[in-house]
Protein backbone atom coordinates (compact mmCIF):
# COMPACT_ATOMS: atom_id res chain seq x y z
CA UNK A 1 0.00 0.00 0.00
CA UNK A 2 1.75 3.50 -0.76
CA UNK A 3 0.61 5.74 1.88
CA UNK A 4 2.16 2.67 4.30
CA UNK A 5 5.41 3.40 2.33
CA UNK A 6 5.17 6.60 2.62
CA UNK A 7 4.88 6.38 6.23
CA UNK A 8 7.73 3.84 6.43
CA UNK A 9 9.96 6.73 4.25
CA UNK A 10 9.13 9.15 6.81
CA UNK A 11 10.55 7.00 9.28
CA UNK A 12 13.59 6.40 7.42
CA UNK A 13 13.87 10.22 7.09
CA UNK A 14 14.24 10.87 10.84
CA UNK A 15 16.48 8.12 11.36
CA UNK A 16 18.34 9.65 8.46
CA UNK A 17 18.48 12.34 10.34
CA UNK A 18 19.03 11.06 13.66
CA UNK A 19 22.71 9.28 12.23
CA UNK A 20 23.72 12.30 10.36
CA UNK A 21 23.42 14.36 13.93
CA UNK A 22 25.25 11.26 15.67
CA UNK A 23 27.76 11.61 12.55
CA UNK A 24 27.80 15.13 12.91
CA UNK A 25 28.53 15.18 16.51
CA UNK A 26 31.33 12.21 16.10
CA UNK A 27 33.27 14.67 13.45
CA UNK A 28 33.61 17.57 15.56
CA UNK A 29 35.13 15.43 17.35
CA UNK A 30 37.15 14.81 14.67
CA UNK A 31 36.40 11.10 14.91
CA UNK A 32 34.42 11.13 11.21
CA UNK A 33 36.39 12.50 8.19
CA UNK A 34 33.80 11.03 6.27
CA UNK A 35 30.92 12.89 8.05
CA UNK A 36 32.79 15.81 7.93
CA UNK A 37 33.88 16.08 3.97
CA UNK A 38 30.14 15.02 3.46
CA UNK A 39 28.98 18.32 5.42
CA UNK A 40 32.16 20.56 3.58
CA UNK A 41 30.54 18.68 -0.13
CA UNK A 42 27.32 20.27 1.14
CA UNK A 43 28.29 23.89 2.01
CA UNK A 44 30.41 23.84 -1.36
CA UNK A 45 27.77 22.46 -2.94
CA UNK A 46 25.12 25.29 -1.62
CA UNK A 47 27.84 28.05 -2.38
CA UNK A 48 27.54 27.03 -6.06
CA UNK A 49 23.86 26.75 -5.82
CA UNK A 50 23.43 29.98 -4.62
CA UNK A 51 25.39 31.49 -6.94
CA UNK A 52 24.02 29.59 -10.26
CA UNK A 53 20.81 28.24 -9.78
CA UNK A 54 18.86 29.75 -6.65
CA UNK A 55 17.96 32.66 -8.91
CA UNK A 56 15.66 30.20 -10.64
CA UNK A 57 15.44 27.55 -8.70
CA UNK A 58 14.87 29.37 -5.33
CA UNK A 59 17.62 30.31 -2.34
CA UNK A 60 16.42 26.67 -1.02
CA UNK A 61 16.09 24.81 -4.29
CA UNK A 62 12.21 24.90 -3.67
CA UNK A 63 11.34 26.39 -6.73
CA UNK A 64 11.70 30.13 -7.75
CA UNK A 65 10.08 32.45 -10.20
CA UNK A 66 11.11 30.42 -12.96
CA UNK A 67 12.85 27.02 -12.02
CA UNK A 68 10.75 24.01 -10.62
CA UNK A 69 11.03 23.01 -6.86
CA UNK A 70 13.76 20.31 -7.03
CA UNK A 71 13.27 19.06 -3.62
CA UNK A 72 10.45 17.60 -5.02
CA UNK A 73 11.68 16.67 -8.98
CA UNK A 74 11.38 13.09 -9.38
CA UNK A 75 14.57 13.10 -11.31
CA UNK A 76 16.43 14.48 -8.13
CA UNK A 77 14.37 11.47 -6.35
CA UNK A 78 15.61 8.92 -8.98
CA UNK A 79 19.35 10.36 -8.98
CA UNK A 80 22.59 8.29 -7.60
CA UNK A 81 25.31 10.12 -7.11
CA UNK A 82 24.40 12.70 -10.31
CA UNK A 83 23.47 10.06 -12.49
CA UNK A 84 20.06 11.98 -13.55
CA UNK A 85 21.08 15.51 -12.23
CA UNK A 86 24.76 16.03 -13.96
CA UNK A 87 23.29 15.02 -17.39
CA UNK A 88 20.59 17.79 -17.07
CA UNK A 89 23.03 20.55 -15.75
CA UNK A 90 25.78 19.97 -17.86
CA UNK A 91 22.90 19.61 -21.61
CA UNK A 92 20.66 22.16 -19.72
CA UNK A 93 17.21 22.07 -21.66
CA UNK A 94 17.45 24.58 -24.29
CA UNK A 95 14.07 25.77 -24.94
CA UNK A 96 12.71 24.50 -21.39
CA UNK A 97 14.57 28.10 -19.80
CA UNK A 98 17.50 25.56 -18.28
CA UNK A 99 20.65 26.39 -19.42
CA UNK A 100 23.71 24.43 -19.41
CA UNK A 101 26.74 24.72 -16.93
CA UNK A 102 30.65 23.54 -17.12
CA UNK A 103 31.57 21.98 -14.17
CA UNK A 104 34.09 20.08 -12.54
CA UNK A 105 33.59 16.75 -11.23
CA UNK A 106 33.88 18.32 -7.58
CA UNK A 107 31.68 20.89 -7.97
CA UNK A 108 29.04 18.47 -9.76
CA UNK A 109 29.47 16.54 -6.90
CA UNK A 110 28.89 19.16 -4.33
CA UNK A 111 25.46 20.05 -5.75
CA UNK A 112 24.64 16.71 -5.94
CA UNK A 113 25.10 16.27 -2.61
CA UNK A 114 23.45 19.92 -1.58
CA UNK A 115 20.50 18.80 -3.85
CA UNK A 116 20.17 15.32 -1.94
CA UNK A 117 20.39 17.14 1.44
CA UNK A 118 17.68 19.26 0.31
CA UNK A 119 15.34 16.83 -0.75
CA UNK A 120 15.87 14.62 2.98
CA UNK A 121 15.56 17.63 4.51
CA UNK A 122 12.03 18.52 2.91
CA UNK A 123 11.30 15.17 2.86
CA UNK A 124 11.22 15.07 7.18
CA UNK A 125 9.31 17.38 7.35
CA UNK A 126 5.51 16.89 8.28
CA UNK A 127 3.22 16.51 5.19
CA UNK A 128 6.44 15.43 2.63
CA UNK A 129 3.92 12.92 1.24
CA UNK A 130 4.52 12.34 -2.24
CA UNK A 131 4.85 9.46 -4.87
CA UNK A 132 1.52 7.83 -6.03
CA UNK A 133 0.68 4.63 -6.82
CA UNK A 134 -1.75 4.29 -10.04
CA UNK A 135 -3.22 1.76 -9.15
CA UNK A 136 -4.57 3.16 -5.88
CA UNK A 137 -6.68 5.54 -7.91
CA UNK A 138 -9.32 3.05 -9.03
CA UNK A 139 -10.04 2.00 -5.87
CA UNK A 140 -12.18 4.12 -4.47
CA UNK A 141 -15.82 4.65 -3.90
CA UNK A 142 -17.27 7.60 -5.80
CA UNK A 143 -20.18 7.84 -3.11
CA UNK A 144 -18.29 7.97 -0.43
CA UNK A 145 -16.26 10.10 -2.13
CA UNK A 146 -18.80 12.40 -2.47
CA UNK A 147 -20.37 12.18 0.72
CA UNK A 148 -16.62 13.39 2.50
CA UNK A 149 -16.32 16.01 -0.29
CA UNK A 150 -19.58 17.67 1.23
CA UNK A 151 -18.91 16.62 4.71
CA UNK A 152 -16.61 16.03 7.10
CA UNK A 153 -13.46 17.03 4.15
CA UNK A 154 -14.90 20.10 4.12
CA UNK A 155 -13.69 20.50 0.33
CA UNK A 156 -17.26 22.07 -0.55
CA UNK A 157 -16.78 24.98 1.82
CA UNK A 158 -13.86 26.51 -0.78
CA UNK A 159 -14.95 24.14 -4.11
CA UNK A 160 -17.88 23.20 -5.80
CA UNK A 161 -18.13 20.39 -8.08
CA UNK A 162 -20.31 22.78 -11.05
CA UNK A 163 -18.13 25.36 -10.16
CA UNK A 164 -14.38 25.81 -10.00
CA UNK A 165 -13.97 22.00 -9.83
CA UNK A 166 -16.74 21.05 -12.88
CA UNK A 167 -14.81 19.19 -15.80
CA UNK A 168 -11.63 18.71 -13.72
CA UNK A 169 -11.26 15.26 -14.22
CA UNK A 170 -11.32 16.23 -18.10
CA UNK A 171 -8.53 18.50 -17.51
CA UNK A 172 -6.21 16.13 -15.35
CA UNK A 173 -6.24 12.57 -15.14
CA UNK A 174 -5.18 10.10 -12.69
CA UNK A 175 -1.87 10.75 -11.07
CA UNK A 176 -1.82 14.44 -12.48
CA UNK A 177 -5.19 14.90 -11.11
CA UNK A 178 -4.51 13.51 -7.43
CA UNK A 179 -0.95 15.65 -7.37
CA UNK A 180 -3.34 18.99 -8.52
CA UNK A 181 -5.41 18.00 -5.69
CA UNK A 182 -2.42 17.30 -3.31
CA UNK A 183 -0.27 19.87 -4.26
CA UNK A 184 -2.34 23.14 -5.73
CA UNK A 185 0.24 25.08 -8.09
CA UNK A 186 -1.91 27.90 -9.34
CA UNK A 187 -2.94 29.25 -5.93
CA UNK A 188 -2.08 32.66 -5.47
CA UNK A 189 -0.75 33.16 -1.56
CA UNK A 190 -1.18 36.97 -0.25
CA UNK A 191 1.68 38.88 1.33
CA UNK A 192 1.12 42.02 3.59
CA UNK A 193 4.48 43.80 4.63
CA UNK A 194 4.59 46.57 7.32
CA UNK A 195 7.50 48.48 6.65
CA UNK A 196 9.94 49.87 9.85
CA UNK A 197 7.82 53.46 9.10
CA UNK A 198 4.28 51.74 9.78
CA UNK A 199 2.97 51.78 6.10
CA UNK A 200 1.94 48.46 4.96
CA UNK A 201 2.19 46.95 1.35
CA UNK A 202 0.62 44.29 0.14
CA UNK A 203 0.36 42.35 -2.68
CA UNK A 204 0.72 38.42 -4.83
CA UNK A 205 3.57 36.38 -3.18
CA UNK A 206 6.48 36.37 -5.67
CA UNK A 207 9.54 34.78 -3.41
CA UNK A 208 9.96 33.45 -0.17
CA UNK A 209 12.61 32.26 2.04
CA UNK A 210 14.45 32.28 5.24
CA UNK A 211 16.34 35.75 4.25
CA UNK A 212 14.29 37.11 1.27
CA UNK A 213 10.31 38.13 0.90
CA UNK A 214 8.95 39.25 -2.28
CA UNK A 215 5.55 40.30 -3.51
CA UNK A 216 3.99 41.67 -7.09
CA UNK A 217 1.49 44.54 -6.21
CA UNK A 218 -1.24 44.96 -8.36
CA UNK A 219 0.33 47.56 -10.69
CA UNK A 220 2.84 43.91 -11.45
CA UNK A 221 5.67 45.72 -10.18
CA UNK A 222 8.11 43.24 -7.66
CA UNK A 223 9.48 44.37 -4.69
CA UNK A 224 11.26 42.59 -1.97
CA UNK A 225 12.77 42.89 1.49
CA UNK A 226 15.30 41.40 3.52
CA UNK A 227 12.78 39.03 6.24
CA UNK A 228 15.39 40.96 9.15
CA UNK A 229 14.34 44.37 8.25
CA UNK A 230 10.41 43.89 7.58
CA UNK A 231 7.36 42.42 9.56
CA UNK A 232 5.18 40.12 7.09
CA UNK A 233 2.19 38.09 7.11
CA UNK A 234 1.07 35.08 4.39
CA UNK A 235 -2.46 34.60 3.49
CA UNK A 236 -1.79 30.76 1.88
CA UNK A 237 -5.16 29.48 1.05
CA UNK A 238 -3.14 26.40 -0.65
CA UNK A 239 -2.32 25.72 3.04
CA UNK A 240 -5.70 24.56 3.70
CA UNK A 241 -4.46 21.48 1.64
CA UNK A 242 -1.24 20.68 3.36
CA UNK A 243 -3.93 21.07 6.87
CA UNK A 244 -5.80 18.44 5.53
CA UNK A 245 -3.33 15.92 4.55
CA UNK A 246 -2.57 15.02 8.41
CA UNK A 247 -6.23 14.17 8.27
CA UNK A 248 -7.07 12.35 5.04
CA UNK A 249 -6.99 8.62 5.62
CA UNK A 250 -5.82 6.48 2.60
CA UNK A 251 -9.27 5.43 1.73
CA UNK A 252 -10.85 9.01 2.34
CA UNK A 253 -8.28 9.52 -0.61
CA UNK A 254 -9.38 6.81 -2.62
CA UNK A 255 -12.69 7.83 -2.55
CA UNK A 256 -12.31 11.69 -3.33
CA UNK A 257 -9.75 10.17 -6.23
CA UNK A 258 -12.93 8.12 -7.13
CA UNK A 259 -15.35 11.06 -6.53
CA UNK A 260 -13.07 13.62 -8.52
CA UNK A 261 -12.95 11.58 -11.47
CA UNK A 262 -16.67 11.51 -11.87
CA UNK A 263 -16.67 15.47 -13.09
CA UNK A 264 -15.95 15.07 -16.20
C1 LIG B 1 17.64 30.53 -15.94
C2 LIG B 1 16.95 29.68 -15.02
C3 LIG B 1 17.66 28.43 -14.50
C4 LIG B 1 18.92 28.33 -13.93
C5 LIG B 1 19.94 29.43 -13.72
C6 LIG B 1 19.05 26.95 -13.52
N1 LIG B 1 17.93 26.25 -13.86
FE1 LIG B 1 17.63 24.25 -13.54
N2 LIG B 1 15.85 24.38 -14.53
C7 LIG B 1 15.26 25.53 -15.00
C8 LIG B 1 13.99 25.21 -15.62
C9 LIG B 1 13.03 26.19 -16.25
C10 LIG B 1 13.85 23.79 -15.52
C11 LIG B 1 12.70 22.94 -16.03
C12 LIG B 1 13.00 22.55 -17.47
C13 LIG B 1 11.91 21.67 -18.02
O1 LIG B 1 10.74 22.04 -17.94
O2 LIG B 1 12.25 20.59 -18.52
C14 LIG B 1 15.04 23.31 -14.82
C15 LIG B 1 15.27 21.97 -14.52
C16 LIG B 1 16.29 21.52 -13.72
C17 LIG B 1 16.47 20.14 -13.30
C18 LIG B 1 15.58 18.98 -13.69
C19 LIG B 1 14.41 18.91 -12.76
C20 LIG B 1 13.41 17.87 -13.19
O3 LIG B 1 12.64 17.43 -12.30
O4 LIG B 1 13.33 17.53 -14.37
C21 LIG B 1 17.56 20.11 -12.49
C22 LIG B 1 18.15 18.89 -11.78
C23 LIG B 1 18.10 21.45 -12.44
N3 LIG B 1 17.30 22.28 -13.20
C24 LIG B 1 19.22 21.82 -11.71
C25 LIG B 1 19.82 23.06 -11.81
C26 LIG B 1 21.08 23.39 -11.19
C27 LIG B 1 21.88 22.45 -10.32
C28 LIG B 1 21.35 24.68 -11.55
C29 LIG B 1 22.59 25.48 -11.22
C30 LIG B 1 23.85 24.93 -11.61
C31 LIG B 1 20.25 25.16 -12.36
N4 LIG B 1 19.35 24.15 -12.49
C32 LIG B 1 20.18 26.44 -12.89
C33 LIG B 1 15.78 26.80 -14.91
C34 LIG B 1 17.05 27.12 -14.45
C1 LIG C 1 -9.73 26.63 2.57
C2 LIG C 1 -10.04 26.41 1.19
C3 LIG C 1 -9.84 25.01 0.61
C4 LIG C 1 -10.27 23.79 1.10
C5 LIG C 1 -11.00 23.48 2.40
C6 LIG C 1 -9.93 22.81 0.08
N1 LIG C 1 -9.31 23.43 -0.96
FE1 LIG C 1 -8.78 22.53 -2.71
N2 LIG C 1 -7.91 24.27 -3.32
C7 LIG C 1 -7.93 25.47 -2.64
C8 LIG C 1 -7.14 26.43 -3.36
C9 LIG C 1 -6.91 27.89 -2.94
C10 LIG C 1 -6.64 25.76 -4.50
C11 LIG C 1 -5.72 26.34 -5.55
C12 LIG C 1 -6.45 27.17 -6.54
C13 LIG C 1 -6.85 26.34 -7.68
O1 LIG C 1 -5.98 25.64 -8.25
O2 LIG C 1 -8.03 26.36 -8.02
C14 LIG C 1 -7.16 24.41 -4.47
C15 LIG C 1 -6.95 23.47 -5.45
C16 LIG C 1 -7.55 22.22 -5.49
C17 LIG C 1 -7.51 21.31 -6.60
C18 LIG C 1 -6.79 21.58 -7.92
C19 LIG C 1 -7.70 22.38 -8.80
C20 LIG C 1 -7.07 22.68 -10.14
O3 LIG C 1 -7.81 23.21 -10.99
O4 LIG C 1 -5.88 22.43 -10.32
C21 LIG C 1 -8.25 20.20 -6.27
C22 LIG C 1 -8.51 18.98 -7.12
C23 LIG C 1 -8.74 20.43 -4.92
N3 LIG C 1 -8.31 21.66 -4.49
C24 LIG C 1 -9.50 19.53 -4.21
C25 LIG C 1 -9.84 19.69 -2.88
C26 LIG C 1 -10.47 18.65 -2.09
C27 LIG C 1 -10.85 17.26 -2.59
C28 LIG C 1 -10.65 19.19 -0.83
C29 LIG C 1 -11.21 18.52 0.40
C30 LIG C 1 -10.52 17.35 0.89
C31 LIG C 1 -10.15 20.56 -0.87
N4 LIG C 1 -9.67 20.82 -2.11
C32 LIG C 1 -10.21 21.45 0.19
C33 LIG C 1 -8.60 25.73 -1.46
C34 LIG C 1 -9.21 24.76 -0.68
Amino acid sequence: MLYNKVRKRHILASEIAAVAALLACASLLGQNPAAQNQATLVDSGQSLFQRDCAFCHGRDAAGGETGPDLTRSKLVGDDTEGSAIAPVVRSGRAGQGMPSFNFSIEEMSSLVAFLHSRKTKVEAQVGGRRDVDAADLQTGDAEAGKRYFNGSGTCSSCHSPTGDLAGIASRFRGLQLEQRMLYPEDARSKLTVKLPGGQTVAGTLAYQDEFTVALRDTGGQYHSWSTDDVKFTIDAPAEAHVDLFGKYTDADIHNLMAYLQTLR
